[in-house]
């Protein structure tokens, strides 16, 4: 198990790490996923300017990357492909969803999960807590770097900004699937967050509580709820853009940093297609920047009870949907529905 501190960042002065301290850095790891503007405005009362914050994050990032924590600067293809062994997959509870995502929910990325009101997607996440709990307990589960790991159990962060999460579900989910639901209860840190403000805080702050609570997997459900209704103005969207932007790449870097998984929750909008006149068509909320900013979006769409999980981007899918249904047991498989390829309309 890796051992390193801030104290093994070349020359570091012991005014800059009481500096750092205040600021809440506390590890390597925190400081490496800095950005340098931020962390220079945040040290100004030092004088430390850009480039020396950069330098400081800089050198972070090195012992990261000599501890095969981090890729270096230029990996060679094989390197990134053993990087890549040491991704985790989380299963989802629905076997047929799983293989649409080619095993499940995948660390070092971002999932979007996108969908109008009541698509399921709260009905997912609480799913994913109580069937993560196989995983949390997988010794294989890499955190062979990670100095924080033998403290506290696995656990999973809950960022809740719509008041959604309900404990019970996850209890209820657990105890159809005869998994042992004191157990995962007791691994959700859940958190309400009632402004957009709170929640970039939140963000800024989450690798302390990844670090503290030993956290494998954070949802934030929803990333965009709380940004939408605050800037809803024309005047505001550029302000509202840059700062899901902002904690998008944040999130990033830590799934990235810490060989975590990041689950997102996103709403959509509804726009009219003028070669469709009168029929109204959803996409996901947010923009270029949210879909830009997440490694893989689903696409949730209901279709009766069912549900139609529709793979809209992702580096490694191919375009393709998968049926789903919602039930005492979470989400599951339909009785005979199994992925296929469609188009770009989603068909
Ligand atoms: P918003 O947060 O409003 O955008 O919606 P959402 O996409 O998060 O929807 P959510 O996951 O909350 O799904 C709600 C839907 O799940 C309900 O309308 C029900 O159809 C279904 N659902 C929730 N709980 C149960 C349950 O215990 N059994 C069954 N059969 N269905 C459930
Ligand atoms: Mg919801």
């Amino acid at each position: 198990m890796a051992k390193f501190t801030l104290h093994d960042i070349p020359d570091i002065a012991s005014d800059t790490l009481d500096k750092l301290g205040e600021l809440n850095i506390n590890s390597v790891y925190q400081l490496a996923v800095q950005n340098p503007s931020e962390l220079a405005w945040g040290l100004s009362n030092n004088f430390v300017d850009i480039h020396s914050a950069a330098r400081l994050i800089a050198n972070a990032r090195k012992i990261l990357t000599e501890n095969e924590i981090l890729s270096k600067e230029f990996s060679t293809a094989d390197d990134l492909l053993v990087r890549r062994h040491k991704i985790s997959q989380y299963k989802t509870g629905s076997s047929n969803f799983d293989s649409f995502l080619n095993g499940g929910i995948e660390t070092q990325s971002i999932t979007e999960i996108a969908g109008e009101f009541g698509s399921g997607k709260s009905q997912i996440c609480h799913t994913l807590c109580a069937a993560a709990i196989s995983l949390l307990k997988d010794d294989s589960l890499d955190d062979s770097n990670n100095e924080f790991s033998q403290r506290l159990p696995r656990s999973i962060i809950y960022i809740d900004t719509e008041s959604s999460f309900q404990a019970n579900r996850v209890h209820q989910i657990a105890e159809q699937k005869n998994l042992d639901p004191e157990d995962i209860l007791k691994r959700i840190y859940h958190c309400n967050v009632y402004s957009s403000e709170q929640l970039e805080a939140l963000i800024d702050n989450l690798p302390k509580f990844i670090e503290q609570y030993n956290s494998k997997l954070v949802i934030v459900d929803s990333i965009i709820s709380l940004h939408r209704a605050e800037f809803s103005g024309q005047g505001t969207l550029t302000e509202r853009q840059q700062r899901l932007g902002k904690m998008l790449n944040r999130l990033r870097r830590y799934a990235d940093i810490y060989n975590i998984a990041v689950v997102i929750t996103n709403q959509v909008v509804s726009y009219a297609d003028s070669s469709h006149p009168g029929f109204d068509y959803m996409k996901a909320a947010g923009g270029n920047i949210v879909g830009h900013g997440s490694t893989y979006r689903i696409f949730i769409k209901r279709s009766g009870k069912n549900r139609t999980a529709i793979m809209q981007d992702s580096p490694s899918h191919p375009y393709q949907r998968v049926k789903f249904t919602i039930s005492e047991n979470g989400i599951e498989d339909t009785s005979s529905y199994k992925t296929e390829e469609v188009n770009e309309l989603g068909w």
